[in-house]
């Protein structure tokens, strides 16, 4: 065989034998073998002292090509090597992956939904952008009445109009559900409804620009004050588990007639008088009462056959006297310290 084969030969071997690497160790020996002081290249100069100068430039070129490719076989393979060791290097350590949880509102929210459901009230939805109508006129609060100032309102701009006057907002109360469920379902009817509202206000230890509301609706033949009383006790009863005093007491709505607040017993200051309660021994809960005769008609229904009950709980205070929080802010906080307690 002549030199030429046996250059040749040796880069077909090494061409092999760097596929075959697996690792940076197995690397480094086959580099020696194939380009270290004693491998076979390394000697090669030697080999062709005797040959005759045309000779010796000929082979000495194929020499030196051979040579650097098989350099080339070495590099190429210690960069697959990496990306391999990134890819798949078992022993790192591995990263710890954080698994998120059901917000203790949404919890709550499905927990009143089953007390309700068990109550003879079916879950219904609806949005949280609505339309002026719904959540103010059908339910007889129309534009030059001051119960609009009750609610300072986050109007939603239409982007196709250049009117500065917004047919749209995000609701700022669950019962602009009223009108539209009632035209939707007919009567009887018995359902509720839990979100997101929204409403344009300084905030403190029990008021958030945005909470969330539970808004019960029960029209029927004979729907009645003492329903209304006997689902709302049933509902606390099974909610906190225990007695708790409850206070109904005359309140104003301009969509029931007659028309109710309700409020619970602190249990931050067991009545004596706290900043939660504001020194006055009770926490207001919801609004509640008979629903308006307007706003029967508003949804086309005969209110001289049916007759109805509403209620409006705010779920975050539920939560607050339930968990014992003095602070409905936190609720909304997104601290993972206070949302991974529950
Ligand atoms: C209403 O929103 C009526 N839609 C309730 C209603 C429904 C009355 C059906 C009659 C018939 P009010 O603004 O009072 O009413 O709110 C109801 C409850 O939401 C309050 O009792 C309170 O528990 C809660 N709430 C009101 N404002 C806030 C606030 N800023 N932050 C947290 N909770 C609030």
């Amino acid at each position: 065989m002549s030199l030429v084969d046996d250059l040749k030969k040796v880069y077909q071997e090494a061409e092999k034998d760097f596929d075959n690497v697996r690792n940076e160790k197995e690397l480094e020996e086959i580099k020696i073998k194939y380009l270290g002081r004693k491998s076979y290249l390394a000697n090669f100069p030697s080999l062709i002292k005797k040959l005759d100068l045309e000779e010796k430039r000929k082979i000495g070129k194929l020499y030196n090509e051979l040579k650097e490719k098989i350099y080339q076989l070495y590099l190429k393979k210690k960069e697959s090597l990496s990306t391999l060791q990134i890819k798949f290097d078992f022993e790192h350590p591995g990263k710890e992956i954080k698994i998120g949880k059901e917000h203790l509102i949404s919890q709550t929210i499905e927990e009143i939904f089953k007390i309700f459901t068990q109550l003879g009230f079916s879950v219904v939805d609806y949005n949280q952008i609505v339309d002026v109508k719904e959540n103010f006129d059908y339910l007889n609060i129309p534009e030059s009445h001051p119960a609009r100032d009750l609610w300072d309102t986050l109007w939603v701009k239409s982007l196709y109009s250049s009117s500065p006057i917004s047919h749209f907002l995000f609701r700022t109360h669950t019962s602009a559900f009223q009108v539209p469920i009632l035209k939707k379902y007919g009567v009887p009817i018995r359902v509720v409804i839990a979100g997101k509202v929204f409403r344009y206000e300084a905030t403190d230890k029990t008021h958030d620009f945005e909470f969330y509301q539970l808004d019960g609706l029960s029209v029927s033949e004979n729907s009645n004050l003492s329903n209304l009383r006997y689902v709302v006790e049933k509902f606390f009863e099974r909610f906190f588990h225990q007695e708790i005093k409850v206070r109904f007491r005359p309140g104003y709505f301009p969509f029931v007639e007659p028309g109710l607040e309700i409020d619970l017993a602190c249990i931050f200051c067991k009545q004596k008088g706290c900043s939660v309660c504001k020194n006055s021994g009770f926490v207001e809960i919801a609004g509640a009462g008979m629903v308006h005769n307007f706003v029967l008609k508003s949804a086309g229904i005969d209110y001289k056959k049916y007759q109805g009950y509403a209620f409006g709980f705010g779920v975050d205070r539920l939560i607050m006297l339930k968990h014992n929080i003095d602070d409905i802010r936190i609720l909304h906080s997104s601290d993972l310290r206070f949302i991974r307690q529950f």
